[in-house]
């Protein structure tokens, strides 16, 4: 294997032309880099690690729902943080097991509650309404859900990042008891009070955007109101901190900055009482350890020019570069561009746009990016797209939802393939569209 990310992944790139998994009937795929993410998961073991601090790494289901990833992550000792109910099942078909299991979906229905609880499955509770609703379980078989830890989830209200939409701990954030709202924190030390059970908190700030700074400020409003309920009880009544996920991803080059190190020193140095032995840990990082290990892969099906413009039209738009293609401006990737072989294509940089497949005009993954010129049969590959790209597919022109493999590249370039996730058939697509149902009648 070689300890380059950048040359494993052209190994891949070209591999994956050369053994045909891109070509006509698939002209889009993913792939993943399995060292790259074991790497990941060591140096986030490495960056937290404290003699006599218990800390479970989960990672965030929701940045990349593919099984065979959720189990090469559980080899690695990380556990999941799921947010509904079909997360949870993959969790579990990864052999997740509940102590390292985390349920934290916004809008948890009564019986997703009561299977969580029954698991064993650790359980942070949104707002007041749902730990009611966690109340009455536990009145119904007070004995079986014991085992389940139960939190309580608080927006710390410490602001916004740079990406509106991914910032969770906004004064109206929709996650978590709003802390700083009156009345907020009187309710949450009753709330423990009443409940000897309760012991656990959770906060979550963001995610991509939010400087570490602001991160810290979160974790630390937690840790101070955690300070106050086990000073209220008497006794360490929270005995673990949740403190989510959230670190941000350079999208700009090779480099990962920040590093978990990074973030888990200045948590050190700002909040030294949450390393000292009286709390076990909790996080939930997802695109931190995924997105730079993850490629697309697409075919350049046409290349054309409007109004001077040279455009290549590819197979990779909308349908898995979604937040992308519609919110460019905060979630611009890098873009390569490769020749007929898979190969990086020298050149003189041609201001261009590389169009998706899908039928709108802003289907762009780059819009007037300088790259050498793209010709039909080439090839581009969307770079650091392994977190919240290939779970976030859109179902827009009924295109399929493309191959995801993983890979090892040794030093001598060759490649080891092994299949993380099939392409989407035509039959699949043509019954998860009604296919398989009696038409509608004219009344
Ligand atoms: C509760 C919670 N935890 C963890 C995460 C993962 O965040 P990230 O992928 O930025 O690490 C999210 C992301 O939305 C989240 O909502």
């Amino acid at each position: 294997m070689t300890d380059e990310p950048g040359i494993r992944r052209g190994h891949a790139l070209r591999a994956a032309v050369e053994q045909g998994l891109v070509g006509e009937e698939e002209p889009v795929l993913g792939l993943l880099d399995i060292t790259g993410i074991t790497h990941a998961a060591t140096a986030l073991h490495a960056a937290f690690a404290t003699p006599g601090v218990a800390i479970t790494h989960t990672f965030a289901v929701k940045a990349a729902s593919l099984v065979p990833v959720l189990a090469l992550l559980g080899e690695c000792g990380l556990g999941a943080e799921v947010a509904s109910p079909g997360e949870l099942a993959l969790a579990r078909a990864a052999g997740i097991p509940a102590d390292r299991t985390v349920l934290d979906s916004p809008a948890k229905t009564v019986a997703e509650l009561r299977e969580a609880l029954t698991l064993g499955i650790a359980v942070n509770a949104d707002n007041p309404s749902e730990l009611a609703r966690i109340d009455e379980i536990r009145l119904e078989a007070p004995t079986a859900p014991a085992a389940a830890p139960v939190g309580l989830r608080v927006n710390p209200q410490v602001g916004a990042g740079s990406i509106g939409a991914m910032s969770t701990a906004t004064a109206t954030s929709k996650f978590g008891v709003a802390l700083r709202d009156p009345g907020a924190e009187e309710w949450v030390l009753r709330a423990y009070a009443e409940r000897p059970w309760l012991s656990r908190l959770h906060t979550h700030t963001g995610s991509q955007g939010v400087p570490l700074g602001l991160m810290v400020a979160g974790v630390r409003a937690a840790y101070e109101l955690a300070e106050r309920i086990n000073a209220a009880a008497g006794r360490q009544q929270i005995t673990v901190l949740d403190i989510g996920g959230g670190l941000p991803v350079n999208f700009g080059s090779d480099e990962v900055t920040p590093a978990f190190a990074d973030y888990a020193d200045l948590l050190r140095a700002e909040i030294p009482g949450l390393f000292d032995g009286r709390y076990g840990l909790v996080t939930e990082f997802g695109r931190s350890l995924l997105a730079k290990n993850g490629t697309v892969l697409a075919r350049v099906e046409y290349a054309k020019s409007a109004g001077g413009r040279p455009i290549a039209v590819t197979h990779a738009g909308a349908q898995v570069a979604t937040r992308t293609v519609f919110v460019p401006d905060a979630w611009p990737i890098r873009v390569l561009a490769l020749d007929a072989k898979g190969r990086q294509k020298d050149g003189e940089p041609v201001v261009q746009h590389v169009a998706g497949p899908c039928c709108f005009a802003g289907d762009l993954v780059a819009r007037g990016r300088a790259l050498p010129l793209l010709g039909a049969g080439d090839h581009v590959a969307l770079l650091d797209t392994g977190a919240y790209y290939f779970s976030n597919h859109f179902a827009y022109n009924s295109l399929p939802r493309p191959a995801v493999y993983g890979y090892t590249a040794r030093p001598d370039g060759t490649v080891a393939f092994a299949p993380v996730r099939a392409a989407q058939t035509q039959a699949e697509l043509i019954a998860e569209s009604g296919g398989g149902l009696p038409p509608l009648r004219r009344g």
